[in-house]
């Protein structure tokens, strides 16, 4: 696989699609012997996790659900701060078993502040699946239940992933040239 430049930057193959559909597969399995009878319902964090979620969702075997929300984070008063709410979360959340899916944690901000709305519904019980996580960038206490990945604290692109909106169709991930 040779390098690709998007916008004005280079990337390097990374982490190849055989072994990244190799590792979403083992995360199906958990999810499959885990969540066996409990109908769990997946909820997708638009645009980056689409592909993980598919692939992701397409391996389990048991009863399961999925929907997808997109996230859109506005300035609130100044006694709330950054507020981040959730469009298109119509499902009763309420006695299910939910899964949340995203495509990377990164300093954990984005789930950190969206999570307390999750809990306010009232679930039976809330986890995270996430493509991939960058230990060393966590600034916020959010943890991965199942994650295919850790990767150093680099910019990726591919599998979802852009890079000022470019990138997403790559079936194999890249790293940035350094
Ligand atoms: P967090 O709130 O800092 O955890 O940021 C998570 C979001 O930042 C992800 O859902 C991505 O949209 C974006 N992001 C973080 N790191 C990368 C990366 O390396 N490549 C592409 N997007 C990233
Ligand atoms: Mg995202």
């Amino acid at each position: 696989m040779p390098g690709i430049q998007i916008h004005d930057k280079f990337f390097v193959p990374f982490i190849n699609a055989d072994t990244i559909n190799k590792r979403v597969r083992a995360l199906a399995g958990k999810i499959n012997s885990e969540y066996a009878g409990k109908n769990p319902l997946l909820i997708g964090i638009l645009n980056g996790s689409f592909i993980f979620a598919a692939d992701l969702f397409r391996e389990l075997m048991i009863e399961a659900e999925i929907s997808f929300i997109k996230l859109v984070s506005y300035k609130g008063t100044s006694t709330t701060g950054h507020v981040i709410s959730a469009i298109g979360l119509e499902e009763n959340l309420h006695g299910r078993h939910i899964i949340i899916v995203e495509d990377i944690i990164d300093t954990g901000k984005t789930l950190s502040t969206f999570l307390p709305e999750i809990y306010l519904r009232n679930p039976a019980s809330v986890k995270i699946a996430t493509f991939l996580s960058k230990p060393a960038a966590l600034q916020f206490d959010v943890k991965a239940d199942f994650n295919a990945f850790e990767i150093e604290d680099k910019f990726v692109v591919g599998y979802g992933l852009d890079y000022d909106g470019l990138g997403r169709n790559l079936p194999d991930l890249y790293i940035l040239e350094s």
